[in-house]
């Protein structure tokens, strides 16, 4: 299968990708409408395309991870590229080796792409300075998730057409969630209305200053939404207790039918995974296709990854004559 034409998306001036902070509205466009291209390239029989043939992709995890590490892995080599997964469980990270050994060691090796995931905010970036490939940042601590906002707002645009002008809201755990700060970036940059929703003490003070509206009350906060996006309680990254209990939590801002009547009728619910049925949202709900758009809020993470690679590779190629 052919990739897509190389004039697809002229401009994207980007070596690294690290978080949707600072990427303009014509670059995030950029990635999104490549990004189709390649929805279509996985829906084909042949999924394969030799974009990336003799390049190498390493994934370095440092945290757990499904869908994002899969994704990217499957992306990498369905662009035709050598991936490398890595984990910190069985790294020389176990043996005290710092990030940036571990970082210097595996660019010794010559990578293309080093896509990596991280607990410590500003872990990623820091990484990238030190490195002579492009880096991906697949998440770090509490800061960004670019290429979960870049999924999540392809397949809202999908569904709705436009990400201009709708009323999204992001409900549950903000203080812990990239998901969270990455999506209300990419949504604000490109004319969408944010709200956030859950208890103070999950809501960052001082959250107005990234444009959103802050609401505690779930129904009057996803009141007339088009969009309610659903985050995970990040236990992992909570020091002491932020909710009374899951069955309270659940009461009050876990999604099921009844509250979400509040929002638009043809409204969508979303939620990044892992979920928590029952916590955060309503097994019922979450499984509903007319409703949801989990299922495909995955599909598209392949998508959107491939999208990455090929654009943060494009330099490589043409500096190789144009070998695409
Ligand atoms: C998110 C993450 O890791 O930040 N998950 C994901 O990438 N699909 C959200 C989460 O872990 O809750």
């Amino acid at each position: 299968m052919s990739p897509p034409a190389a004039d697809l998306s002229p401009g994207f001036a980007h070596r690294h990708i690290l978080g949707i902070e600072g990427m303009s509205p014509a670059d995030i466009t950029a990635l999104l409408d490549l990004s189709e291209a390649y929805v279509e390239q996985n829906r084909a029989h042949e999924k394969k395309s030799s974009l990336l043939r003799g390049r190498t992709v390493i994934n370095l995890f440092f945290e757990n991870s499904t869908r994002t590490r899969t994704s990217f892995e499957l992306a990498g080599k369905r662009l035709g590229g050598d991936v490398i997964n890595m984990s910190a469980e069985s790294s020389s990270v176990k043996k005290g080796e710092t990030l940036i050994d571990t970082a210097m060691t595996l660019n010794a090796m010559l990578p293309d792409v080093l896509v990596v995931r991280h607990p410590d905010s500003g872990a990623v970036k820091l990484l990238s300075e030190k490195v002579a490939c492009a880096v991906i940042n697949a998440g770090d601590g509490t800061h960004e998730h670019p290429t979960q906002a870049l999924l999540d707002a392809l397949a809202i645009r999908r569904r709705r057409g436009r990400l201009a002008g709708l009323q999204v809201a992001v409900c549950g755990d903000i203080l812990h969630s990239r998901v969270a700060r990455s999506n209300i970036h990419l949504l604000g940059a490109m004319g969408a209305r944010v709200r956030v929703v859950g208890p103070p003490t999950l809501i960052p003070s001082a959250i107005e200053r990234m444009g959103v509206e802050v609401f505690h009350d779930m129904r009057a906060g996803i009141a007339g939404c088009d969009i309610v996006m659903m985050l995970r309680l990040q236990t992992e990254r909570m020091q002491g207790s932020f909710v009374p209990s899951v069955r309270e939590y659940f009461h009050f801002y876990g999604l099921d039918r009844e509250k979400l009547a509040a929002a638009k009728p043809d409204a969508l619910v979303m939620h990044p995974g892992p979920m928590n049925r029952g916590v955060e949202i309503d097994s019922d709900l979450a499984d509903d296709i007319d409703r949801s758009l989990i299922r495909e809020q995955v599909e598209m993470g392949v998508a959107v990854r491939m999208a990455c690679l090929d654009l943060l590779t494009r330099s490589l190629r043409s500096n190789a004559g144009g070998a695409a």
